[in-house]
């Protein structure tokens, strides 16, 4: 074998492995099954004791989204409604109409818009202004925590 000839088969055989190399790593990504976006899941969102029966209580929680190969941490601001009893309601703080967050209102038990003037009754249903929709339900349920008989009864959303 001369020079010439070995030096042509090293630089096809560099070529060939590099080829190789990226077709790999392309190929492992085309073919991986991506991670559609994260399916909603249970988050703890305080405890029954702060709860007032009927009176919107907002809770600002943090949650961990994933969407394909993006991971970010969000927050999202739910108002929990207890019936006093064995059942709590929460609904999503974002106004239907353009995404700003609501407030509550007590001396008129609704829910105001800041940007638009929207107004949510205490359900979530519309009273004025330009939303279409009702406030977003989320589903909530309580749940006893306790650790050795010191039950301590806490509010899960599902986010
Ligand atoms: S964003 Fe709430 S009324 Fe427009």
């Amino acid at each position: 074998m001369n020079r010439r000839r070995a030096l042509t088969l090293f630089v096809n055989t560099t070529v060939a492995l590099i080829g190789g190399g990226l077709t790999a790593v392309l190929g492992a990504f085309a073919f991986r099954p991506s991670r559609g976006a994260d399916t909603a899941r249970w988050v703890r969102a305080g405890a029954v004791a702060d709860l007032e029966p009927h009176v919107p209580v907002p809770r600002v929680l943090s949650i961990s989204r994933q969407d394909g190969w993006y991971r970010q941490r969000a927050r999202e601001t739910v108002f929990l409604v207890w019936d006093g009893d064995t059942t709590v309601h929460a609904l999503s703080a974002t106004c239907t109409h353009l995404g700003c967050q609501v407030r509550w209102d007590a001396d008129s038990t609704t829910f105001r818009c800041p940007c638009h003037g929207g107004v949510f009754g205490p359900d979530g249903a519309v009273v004025e202004g330009p939303p279409s929709r009702p406030l977003d339900r989320v589903d909530a349920r309580i749940e006893s925590a306790g650790a050795a008989g010191a039950d301590v009864m806490t509010v899960m959303v599902r986010l």
